[in-house]
């Protein structure tokens, strides 16, 4: 591949209109731009150009079996996406849109089944970006949009991220600086009773559960434990978000003790740097010092009192462990509660399911 990228700097809050327009007029030709959005960054195409939506596949060399998420601007466009819209997906809609929930829903006839890899559902979301908002607006279409890394690498949360994976390979790049959540959406299945998550997020299944007043069914690959059913969400059975790097994450029943859970950790550690493995720890901040202490490169992922800072920095440290070049990595876990079951799953895939119970 070989594309001339261009990147365009755009102020994330108030961005220069007619940067966003150039954009917009590449999406409608049936180009690719690569988008900001408050999750991570999206790899866009216009969702109503099969041709264009092929490229997305080829571009990012993506299984085309594993659908991507159609994007929209305004509420009446769910409506052009979806053909049958259960009112779960409208309380969502009004409640926390835009913003970081994907809902899946059955399509209309005008999203081409290249979009939905053939299903009869599309995943639909708003983002909540300024940027990702005009781009849609401007270019008057839809736009599908994976997550814009090369398939099975960590989702990108800065330009850095994006240029790496996408630079010679898309039209333009619309680079405004750092993501904020740095984790991608919750997607949650609105056409089964009850509804199903498919994959956790920023907004946790609990705050989901409140605003629609009915019990979620979590299935063990949402939690990151086990492959799943193809019927359920193709995506899942992907290997993701892995580094290069081979990866153990240590799971606790209860990692309150932070003294005790540490000393497990530096266990496990040891067990791999007499072997002669260059090890590191993937550490949050409360038991950083103690594995420092012991003679270990750390990289932080953030205070488990605020497991947001958490989830925004752990696809940047997943890359940043890559350039680190150590032979192995040790990574803690968090307890599965609001936003730690996001981590979770995005670590128990990393690790590609080398899990030590301590
Ligand atoms: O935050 C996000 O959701 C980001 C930004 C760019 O919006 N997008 C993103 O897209 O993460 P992607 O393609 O990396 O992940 C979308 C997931 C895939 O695992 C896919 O299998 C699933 O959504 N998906 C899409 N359509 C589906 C459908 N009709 N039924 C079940 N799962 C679906
Ligand atoms: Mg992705």
């Amino acid at each position: 591949m070989n594309v001339k990228t261009r990147v365009i700097k755009v102020n994330p809050i108030n961005p220069d209109e007619k940067s966003i327009a150039e954009a917009a007029n590449v999406i409608r030709d049936g180009g690719l731009v690569v988008f900001p959005t408050e999750t991570v960054y999206g790899l866009g195409a216009n969702a109503y150009d099969s041709r264009a939506v092929i490229k997305i596949f080829k571009v990012k060399e993506r299984p085309m079996d594993n659908p991507l998420i159609v994007h929209i601007c305004k509420l009446s466009e769910l409506e052009d996406a979806a053909s049958e819209i259960p009112r779960e997906a409208y309380i969502i809609a009004k409640k926390l849109w835009p913003g970081p929930v994907t809902v899946i829903v059955w399509k209309s006839n005008r999203i081409p089944h290249e979009v939905t890899a053939g299903l009869p559902t599309v995943a639909i979301r708003m983002p909540a970006h300024p940027v990702a908002l005009k781009l849609i607006e401007l270019s008057g279409v839809l736009i599908a949009a994976p997550s814009a890394n090369l398939a099975g690498r960590p989702s990108p949360t800065t330009p850095e991220h994006v240029i790496k994976d996408m630079y010679g390979r898309v039209d333009i790049i619309l680079d405004a600086g750092e993501t904020l959540f740095g984790v991608e959406s919750t997607i949650i299945d609105v056409t089964r009773k009850p509804p199903v998550l498919l994959r956790p997020g920023p907004i946790p299944v609990e705050d989901l559960e409140r605003i629609l007043g009915i019990k979620i069914k979590i299935p063990a690959f949402a939690r990151g434990v086990m492959e799943a059913e193809k019927a359920l969400s193709p995506g899942v059975k992907y290997r993701h978000y892995a580094p290069d790097t081979p990866m153990v994450l240590v799971e606790a029943e209860d990692y309150s003790d932070f003294e005790k859970y540490a000393l497990k950790v530096i266990e496990i550690a040891k067990r791999h740097s007499l072997k002669g493995l260059k090890t590191c720890i993937l550490a949050s901040t409360e038991t950083r010092n103690y594995y420092i202490k012991a003679g270990f490169r750390v990289l932080s992922l953030g205070s488990r009192r605020n497991l947001y800072e958490v989830a925004k920095n752990l696809f940047k440290t997943l890359r940043k462990l890559d350039e680190l070049r150590v032979d192995i990595a040790i990574c803690e876990g968090f307890e599965e509660k609001g936003l730690g079951l996001t981590i979770m799953n995005r670590l128990r895939k990393a690790s590609g399911y080398n899990i030590i119970r301590v």
